[in-house]
């Protein structure tokens, strides 16, 4: 297989959501399940804080169903019409959350590469500033369906399970996880993540990400080793989860100017020297928090940027789809659109976290969640969110 050129991996529409690695998206496509399901991740983020973001593509009887459809470059497309060749067309294409923003601007363009699959979106889509109708929004208005409101897709083969939906004020949180009931393996888009302490193979095609954040200073050059990159993924897990981690500080700026512009770090991959971190010694610490390998009770959990901004005030909705999840017998292990996958999951771990919700510490605001708490009380007080109970 030849390597993907620049064309292939072009993504025009990143514009309406700049995010890095902006204009190209280099895709890693795994087979998670022999012959039954395929993993297609890329990398978005802000400033180099990049995580994986995965377009789960299932075989069903019919054909192929793809789940949180990510930027349809040419390298996309080219692997996902091989699986046609292979299974059946694509049939369905589905965007099971609401809100994700990075989940929705993708699906015109698939939906435009696959003229004959019906496109499936969960309720309650909306738009901001405007609220623009779900044709607006670029979903082909002769063939895209509601889940729920018009079914569900392959319902033989899969189960839906709808989590919300919340009303936020601004918006409503609505997320639809899919199991397949042949593999046990659950779907889901944001609800659930589970983070490793190693960085995702994705990285692999591009490890800049990781070696920038390794740093402790500007004008350290950018070194690839194996500890490098360990060391940059935990400090992007911190950014990701908590925006503004507490065991950073932002240094003067004679000491941050000082460093810009160096030998070995004047060019764009470097940011021309510019870091703005500090990193105090407790640092591994609090990103070890994060991870699921010293919590193997808990090997899911709800990502602390839903948990402190969309379900603050909403931890019973949580627990109630927990419960619904846990009885699911057939689930055998977690696909979720972010971070690793697949991860072992079973009934008893959902039960257990559910019930560890009754008296575990439920959107805190201090700590590392000092930033993500200032968020959320100034969204209240802007009357941009609503405070009661959902
Ligand atoms: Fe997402």
């Amino acid at each position: 297989m030849t390597a993907a050129s620049a064309t292939d991996q072009h993504w025009p529409w990143w514009p309406l959501l700049p995010l890095y690695p902006y204009g190209r998206r280099p895709t890693l496509v795994r087979e998670l399940i022999p012959r039954r399901i395929w993993s297609f991740e890329q990398l978005h983020g802000v400033w180099y804080v990049a995580v994986p973001i995965r377009m789960t593509v299932v075989r069903v009887e019919e054909g192929l169903l793809l789940y949180s459809p990510i930027p349809p470059t040419g390298e996309v497309l080219e692997a996902l019409h091989e699986l046609e060749r292979h299974h059946g067309p694509v049939r369905a294409i589905v965007l099971a959350t609401s809100s994700g923003l990075e989940h929705k601007l993708p699906v015109p363009a698939m939906a435009r590469a696959f003229p004959a699959a019906t496109v499936w979106v969960s309720d309650c889509q909306w738009s901001f500033p405007l609220r623009l109708p779900d044709a607006w929004l670029g979903f082909p208005a002769d063939r895209t369906k509601v889940l729920g409101l018009d079914g569900f897709p392959f319902p033989d083969q899969l189960r839906w399970i709808p989590l919300g939906p919340l009303d936020l004020g601004l918006g409503t949180f609505l997320e639809v996880a899919c199991l397949d009931l042949t593999t046990g393996s659950l779907l889901v888009t944001d609800a659930l993540v589970s983070i490793s302490a190693e960085p995702p193979p994705v990285f692999d095609l591009d490890p800049t990400p990781l070696l920038f954040y390794a740093r402790d200073g500007g004008s350290e050059l950018l070194i690839d080793s194996p500890a490098n990159r360990m060391r940059g993924w935990l400090r992007i897990v911190l950014f990701a989860n908590y925006f503004r981690p507490s065991c950073i500080e932002v240094p003067p700026l004679p000491e941050l100017l000082a460093q810009v512009g160096r030998e070995g770090c004047r060019s764009a991959r470097a940011h021309f020297g510019f870091y703005p971190f500090r990193w105090s010694e407790d640092w591994q610490i609090e990103a070890a928090r994060l991870l699921r390998d010293g919590n193997p009770a808990r090997p899911v959990r709800l990502a602390p940027v839903l948990e402190r901004l969309v379900f603050p005030r909403a931890r019973k909705a949580f627990q109630v789809w927990l419960r619904k999840l846990a009885r699911l017998e057939e689930i055998q292990h977690l696909i979720a659109a972010h971070y690793d996958a697949p991860i072992p999951l079973g009934v008893t771990q959902l039960h257990a976290y559910a019930s560890d919700l009754e008296t575990a510490e439920w959107a805190p605001s201090k700590g590392p969640w000092t930033t993500l708490a200032s968020i959320d009380e100034a969204l209240v007080n802007l009357g941009v969110v609503s405070p009661s109970k959902n």
